[in-house]
């Protein structure tokens, strides 16, 4: 699949959610939208209230990428709501075939996120069940921070896992990804790229797209 890129909203301006939205639709796959609870990570961001409203806003799907406790109760409604993809935590899950089948059956995509320290090898049985399968580059909860160079065997093993299955699994990498590191990422067989400061931390945002769009191309 040719590489999509998903700018995350952390590092926009929440008081310009709409426009900033607005300055990469252009260029840009996705909106990232980070949710956090200040319990499963020790950052809070918003919610299903914010995201309903942005829905109304974006010319772009959004990729809710829900890092809370207990995603089994809450994921549903983002998909409901009409997120285009919902992604729960393996951490945080409690009957994650029962929410990733109740995601689809909503009309979203269904993703499986794991932290940086979380094998993927236990999830194998689960692919069938997903969309998207995200592998954390940094641990979650804030922006900006460095790329763990550490996960990129595992986004190789996970991308071979899925060819030797066969599945039409994206694989998304989240935290650091940015001009110095998208590549790597491409090369171990990632295909769809979260970044927050590399996109809203650059003087023009959507030009940021489309040159980490081409890196990754290449
Ligand atoms: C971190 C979030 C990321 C974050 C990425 O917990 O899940 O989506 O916004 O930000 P950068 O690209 O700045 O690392
Ligand atoms: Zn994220």
């Amino acid at each position: 699949m040719a590489p999509q890129i998903a700018p995350s909203i952390l590092s926009a301006d929440f008081a310009r959610l709409a426009e900033d939205v607005a300055l990469i639709s252009g260029t840009a796959d996705w909106v990232h939208v980070d949710v956090m609870d200040n319990h499963f990570v020790p950052n809070l961001t918003l919610g299903l209230p914010v995201v309903e409203a942005l829905l109304k806003h974006s010319a772009l799907p959004l990729d809710c990428h829900l890092m809370i406790e207990d995603p089994d109760r809450w994921a549903p409604q983002y998909a409901e709501a009409g997120a285009g993809s919902v992604t729960i935590h393996a951490e945080a899950a409690k009957a994650p075939i029962r929410t990733l089948r109740a995601i689809r059956s909503a009309g979203a995509r269904a993703g499986l996120g794991v932290n940086p320290a979380t094998p993927v090898e236990g999830f194998e049985d689960l692919l069938g069940e997903i969309d998207m399968l995200l592998l954390m580059t940094v641990e979650p909860g804030f922006g900006g921070q460095k790329f763990l160079d550490v996960v990129l065997p595992k986004v190789r093993r996970a991308r071979d896992m899925i060819k030797g299955r066969d599945l039409p699994v994206w694989v998304q990498v989240d935290g650091g990804v940015s001009a110095e590191t998208i590549e790597r990422c491409a090369d171990a067989g990632a295909d769809v790229f979260v970044a927050g400061s590399a996109v809203y931390g650059a003087d023009d945002p959507a030009d940021a797209v489309r040159r980490l769009k081409a890196q990754a191309a290449k």
